[in-house]
């Protein structure tokens, strides 16, 4: 008969492997947190690590306070003030303006000297100044400077020596020596410029405003004819 060995009925299960026993003498090693490396103890809540905070910002400077708001009243003072203003610098520039003269002596318009001795004898014909437009006259009243521009129409009028009179071309019109109107369609006298008599040192001695005749006074030595000062002929409807 076959000897058989018996088998036992069962197996002791293999034990665990187990961490090898230290070495007699050596510090048992401290408990290592489950989960791994870091992880907290069983049963705690990991807590994170606080980033690491910046130093705060240094606040920016306050900003200048604003200027206090104008209120209504402020600003309609100071309209109104700017109104005063602009209103006065006008004032006073059209003051000066009408104080000037527009025209400057020696032109139309403006004041032009003569000479005494520019103008005609007692009654001898007149003589002409082109620049200001006017003829000069000697009668026993005085003299006078009479515009050349007819006040019919605006023609320029001669002098006619056989007649002694002025006459225009135009339609006829005729004047006497001291511009009184005579005949034609002209409805007044010839028109005449205001004047004042100098001496010799340019002081005014006499003056027409109205340009009527003046006698020369005894130590006249020039005559300011006003071209921008005209006195229209006496009408004769
Ligand atoms: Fe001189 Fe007519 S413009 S008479």
């Amino acid at each position: 008969m076959a000897e058989t060995t018996p088998t036992p009925a069962s197996t002791p299960a293999d034990p665990a492997p187990s961490t090898p026993a230290p070495p007699p003498g050596a510090k048992p090693a401290a408990p290592r947190p489950a989960g791994g490396a870091g992880a907290s103890p069983a049963g705690t809540t990991a807590t994170p690590k606080p980033a690491a905070q910046k130093p705060a910002a240094k606040p920016a400077e306050a900003p200048p306070p604003p200027p206090q708001n104008v209120t209504r009243r402020e600003f309609l003072n100071y309209v109104w003030g700017a109104s005063m203003a602009l209103m006065l610098a006008q004032t006073v520039g059209i003051s000066v303006l009408f104080a000037l003269p527009r025209f400057r002596e020696g032109e139309f318009g403006g004041k032009i000297r003569v000479s005494t001795a520019d103008f005609p004898a007692l009654n001898a014909s007149p003589t002409e100044n082109n620049l200001g437009k006017f003829w000069m006259v000697n009668t026993e009243q005085g003299i006078q400077a009479i515009y050349k521009v007819c006040t019919h129409l605006g023609c320029l009028y001669f002098w006619d020596d056989l007649s002694r009179r002025f006459a225009c071309p135009c339609h006829g019109s005729q004047f006497e020596y001291n511009g009184k109107w005579i005949a034609g369609p002209a409805p007044r006298d010839l028109d005449r410029f205001a004047f004042e008599v100098l001496d010799a040192n340019d002081r005014v001695i006499a003056e027409s405003l109205d340009g009527r005749p003046l006698p020369l006074p005894a130590n006249a030595a020039a005559v300011r004819v006003d071209t921008g000062r005209k006195t229209l002929g006496e009408s004769h409807f």
